[in-house]
């Protein structure tokens, strides 16, 4: 039975009485008296669609962000009529719908409220732009906590807050400051232990209040459009973000280069300075594999053109760069200059490919180039178009990959800072005006990027950046958090923003290391690179009127805590690449809150700073000056400590010792952890060894290792090595089973295996069951052994 009494607000309209019921499949449509109808999808059997259309009237069904390939299907739908209400039921949940108010409430089989209508559906009539403000209220269930939100720099736990979705270029922004550069309507709800999350697909200005003006209220309403929400029921939250993720979807593989260490500056000029700058990277043997080039490599911030006082020969200086492992990213922004000389202004202004305003001029504003029109993204023709735009800079100049910025889009000089409202838009052949297409605008720049980028590095794989995201653009891109400072504050904002974006469906993010405002000092820079490492883009970037930001920019002891970080980075790869696989095959995010692991501990609720990278690794940044060590909350289980190798039993706060050169660093017991050697660059090396660092446990636990040719298509034909670990630790014995998948064949013969906290003394090694003479396969004596890659069975044996 819906409980909760009705509460009036003046100038809001209410659904009343339903008057009809249909079911189409899997489709139910109720209709009010006053002409609501409410349509309820099944797509999962934890997954429902919930729209509601005033006047009898839905409109065009089209949206951005959900994935041509999102999943369908369920197993069980029963529907039932009492005298007061509807019931759908699927195979996990129950939905009630009460026949007086519309208003929803869904439940968990044994009946425990996942999620309740407040008011429910209501709207108000829009009488300046048509259409409705459509609006939702929800009660707040006890001690409810609230996750997720795209890139709000606020606590994790949005409990208490009211944030907006506008995606706006928020120079130098401050902790709590909202909206920032990502709209990412979605938040996963935690309550009872039980996960669930909605996903208000509205690209319209959204709001979502968490119990912040009513405490037992928890609403979301959007300035136009339809009121049209995705639930995901869990009842973990692993199974609510990787449900919500699979609609939207996830990035194809990135070339493994990707997630090398990247360097930027804006800007870094003429030709002379770049060469120096990659020079002093192998001089001082500080691993990197990507340089990138902003604004001013153009000519007079002309996109798709050089300044060839500068670069006078883009295409060999970026071969010659190459021939040194790194890897050109430029800038190419969506304004385009006025100017009748210019070709890529005359052939959009001929072709009517720019945004123009309500009564028809083309729609003009200024950004770096001066007075600018922007080309309509949101038309498919122009994002063809654009696409080809790419054939000279990537098939012909050679540059690797492209980073789309100002694609709010942002404008100068006006204070609304982006494109008048009244623009209009083509919206994939549904017209509407920037207040609709405005969240959408630098996405679909950054979807015709890739399309264009994607061609024309074929058959290597795309890699590209964009500032401004709505949901559902991680399909095509990687994303940083914009332009943040170098204070010690925006070293926490920076955690919890790639935290709360991993749990948000967009994993393939960073910040700038260092903060792009102003200057770190020597201590700032250091303690952002140990965190940096652990985020799945980890790029340096900063602004030129602040000084410079190199590895080597601060005294060689920061110059030397970078190089050992970054050699960890590298080490990690086949790690962290093995996230990335399981981000883009299973939809799991590669940074995990302490609440996502562990959501049954309430000492996870309230947590900001510990998260786990991959499946293993607990990290936990130290985030102020002078430290000598810190507080952190270990999760339940036992970790071992990366440096120390001890042992330490989860569940608790405790103080751990991070002098300057260490970040709090856990390993899980049972982890297998994958090493490839030390590169200057991905592929400077053969790899002729995989290393792993095997956590020993007693019980058992499972682990996996994926690889493949690192660039290129071939994984999709099979071309890849799956290796499946089962690890089993007795008091005396240490079994590692092995199951192989795929076709690649790894350039390595052997593992080199480092037992990490194994109790016993090595009495024997067998190998597919045969006893091995310990010389053998122990040279060194130590806990170190050399195993043939295609074991299937490893016991160690123990005295
Ligand atoms: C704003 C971007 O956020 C920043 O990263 C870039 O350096 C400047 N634009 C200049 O292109």
């Amino acid at each position: 039975m819906i409980t909760n009494t009705e509460i009036e607000y003046k100038g809001n309209l209410y659904p009343n009485q339903i008057v009809d019921f249909k079911q189409e499949t899997d489709k139910f449509y109720f209709t009010t008296e006053n002409g609501v109808i409410l349509e309820i999808t099944v797509l999962r059997n934890s997954a429902i669609r919930f729209r509601y259309a005033t006047d009898y009237r839905f409109q065009p069904d089209f949206s951005y962000a959900i994935s041509p390939t999102a999943s369908k299907g369920y197993n069980q739908l029963e529907s039932e009529e009492t005298s007061t209400e509807y019931l759908i039921r699927t195979s996990k949940i129950q939905i009630l719908v009460d026949k007086k108010s519309l208003r929803v409430q869904i439940s968990d089989l044994e009946g425990n409220i996942i999620n309740e209508d407040e008011s429910g559906f209501h709207w108000e009539e829009n009488h300046e732009h048509g259409g409705n403000n459509v609006k939702m209220s929800k009660i707040t269930q006890t001690g409810e906590s609230y996750y997720g939100m795209g890139d709000k720099a606020t606590h994790t736990n949005l409990k208490g807050k009211r944030v907006s979705n506008w995606v706006t270029d928020q120079y130098a922004y401050t902790k709590d400051q909202d909206p920032l550069y990502k709209a990412i309507p979605f938040y996963i709800g935690l309550h009872n232990n039980i996960a669930y999350g909605i996903f208000f697909d509205n690209t319209f200005h959204t709001c979502f209040d968490f119990s912040h003006e009513r405490r037992h209220v928890t609403s979301f309403w959007a300035d136009g459009g339809e009121m049209n929400y995705y639930f995901f029921y869990g009842p973990d939250m692993g199974r609510v973000v990787r449900a919500y993720t699979d609609l939207t979807g996830t990035p194809e593989l990135p070339p493994l280069w990707a997630l090398g260490f990247h360097q930027s500056k804006w800007s870094y000029y003429p030709e002379s300075r770049v060469k120096k700058l990659a020079k002093k990277f192998r001089d001082l043997k500080i691993p990197c594999d990507a340089i990138y080039l902003d604004i001013d490599y153009m000519d007079g911030f002309r996109c798709f053109t050089w300044d060839k006082k500068k670069f006078p020969d883009p295409k060999r200086m970026i071969d010659e760069l190459y021939k040194d492992g790194f890897k050109t990213v430029v800038m190419i922004d969506p304004g385009i200059k006025v100017d009748r000389n210019y070709w890529v202004y005359n052939e959009a202004l001929e072709k009517d490919y720019f945004c123009k305003r309500a009564d028809g001029p083309i729609m003009q504003g200024k950004v770096w180039p001066g007075e600018c029109s922007f080309p309509d993204f949101t038309n498919p023709e122009v994002r063809k178009w654009w696409a080809e735009l790419y054939k000279e800079l990537i098939a012909e100049t050679g540059v690797h990959a492209v980073w789309n910025d100002m694609n709010e889009p942002a404008v100068m000089e006006v204070p609304s800072k982006t494109a008048p409202l009244d623009t209009r838009h083509d919206y994939d052949g549904h017209p509407c005006s920037h207040r609709k297409a405005h969240n959408v605008y630098g996405t679909q720049m950054v979807r015709a990027t890739y399309e264009g980028v994607k061609k024309y590095v074929y058959p290597k794989r795309p890699f590209v950046i964009t500032r401004a995201a709505y949901a559902g653009a991680q399909r095509f891109t990687s994303t940083w958090t914009g332009d943040n400072v170098a204070t010690w504050e925006h070293l926490w904002i920076a955690n919890v923003q790639v935290q709360r974006m991993c749990m948000s469906g967009m994993s393939f993010v960073g910040s700038d290391i260092g903060g792009f405002a102003e200057q770190p000092n020597g201590e700032l820079f250091a303690r952002w690179i140990q965190l940096g490492i652990f985020h799945p883009f980890c790029r340096v970037h900063s602004s030129g009127d602040h000084g410079d930001q190199e590895p080597w920019s601060f005294d060689k002891e920061v110059t030397d805590i970078v190089r050992d970080y970054l050699e960890l980075r590298y080490q990690l790869l086949p790690y962290l690449y093995t996230m990335f696989w399981r981000y883009s095959e299973d939809n799991v995010p590669m940074l995990k809150p302490l609440v996502y692991y562990d959501q049954e501990d309430p000492q996870t609720h309230f947590r900001t700073d510990e998260f786990i990278f991959g499946e293993e690794i607990l990290v936990c940044p130290v985030q102020e000056p002078n430290a000598k060590g810190r507080r952190m909350y270990f999760p339940r289980g036992k970790w071992y400590d990366y440096w120390s190798g001890e042992l330490i039993e989860g569940g608790m706060e405790k103080w751990v010792l991070a002098d300057i050169d260490r970040i709090p660093l856990y390993v899980r017991e049972g982890a297998i952890i994958p090493k490839y050697p030390v590169q200057q660059y991905v592929g400077e090396k053969e790899i002729t060894e995989l290393t792993l660092d095997i956590y020993y446990k007693e019980g058992v636990e499972k682990s996996t290792v994926y690889e493949d040719a690192q660039e290129g298509y071939d994984y999709t034909k099979g071309y890849y090595s799956l290796r499946n670990f089962k690890l089993n630790g007795k008091e005396k014995e240490l079994i590692i089973q092995q199951f192989k998948n795929g076709t690649y064949i790894t350039p390595y013969e052997h593992f080199r295996i480092n037992l990490i906290g194994l109790p016993f003394a090595i009495k024997a090694i067998e190998v597919d069951n045969v006893e091995v003479p310990l010389k053998q396969v122990k040279p060194n004596g130590d806990n170190t052994i050399m195993v043939h890659k295609d074991f299937t069975e490893l016991h160690i044996i123990g005295a």
